[in-house]
C-alpha cells in the first residue's frame, strides 16, 4: 500500500517515528515533509500529501501538526479528499468505516507516541463499510464540493 505522509515543525518528531514504525511494517511510504523541527507552515505540507491522495499517486495520506486540525482543515480543501482528525483509534477506525476517509491528520502536542501508532495502523488496516446510508453520506459530501 503506498502512502504519503507530511508534517509541520509541531509534527516533526511525531512523523518520524511513525514513518519508522510503517517502514518496519513494510508500507511504501513517501515522505514529502518538513525535514527539520524548523518553524514552518502546515498548509504547504498538507496540500502536497492531499495532491498525492487526489490524484491517485497515493491511497492514503497522513498529515502530523500540533494538533491535527490545521493540516485538516487545509486538506479538505483539496477536491476528493475526506480528512480526519483522530485522536483515539475507535475515531480512526469510524472514520474509515462511516466517512470513508483518505487523510488521517493526527497531533504531535496531542498524543503519546505509542497512541498515536495505534490510531495509524487502526487507520490503515480499515475499511469503508460500503453500506447504502455511509456510500449516500459520503457521496453528499462529495457533493457539496462540486457545489464550490
Ligand atoms: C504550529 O504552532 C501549530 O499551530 C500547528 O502545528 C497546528 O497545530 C495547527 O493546527
Amino acid at each position: 500500500m503506498k502512502l504519503a505522509i507530511a508534517s509541520d515543525h509541531g509534527g516533526f518528531e511525531l512523523k518520524n517515528y511513525i514513518m519508522e514504525s510503517l517502514v518496519k511494517e513494510k508500507y511504501d511510504i513517501e515522505d514529502f515533509g518538513c525535514d527539520s523541527a524548523e518553524s514552518c507552515d502546515y498548509p504547504d505540507y498538507a496540500l502536497k500529501v492531499a495532491d498525492a491522495v487526489a490524484c491517485g499517486n497515493a491511497e492514503f495520506g497522513i498529515l502530523v501538526c500540533g494538533t491535527g486540525i490545521g493540516m485538516s482543515m487545509a486538506a479538505n480543501k483539496v477536491r476528493g479528499i475526506r480528512a480526519a482528525v483522530a485522536s483515539s483509534a475507535e475515531q480512526a477506525k469510524l472514520a474509515r468505516e462511516h466517512n470513508n476517509a483518505n487523510v488521517l491528520c493526527i497531533g504531535g502536542r496531542i498524543l503519546q507516541k505509542e497512541q498515536a501508532e495505534q490510531i495509524v495502523k487502526t487507520f490503515l488496516t480499515t475499511y469503508f463499510t460500503n453500506e447504502e446510508r455511509h456510500l449516500r453520506r459520503v457521496n453528499k459530501i462529495m457533493e457539496i464540493e462540486k457545489l464550490k
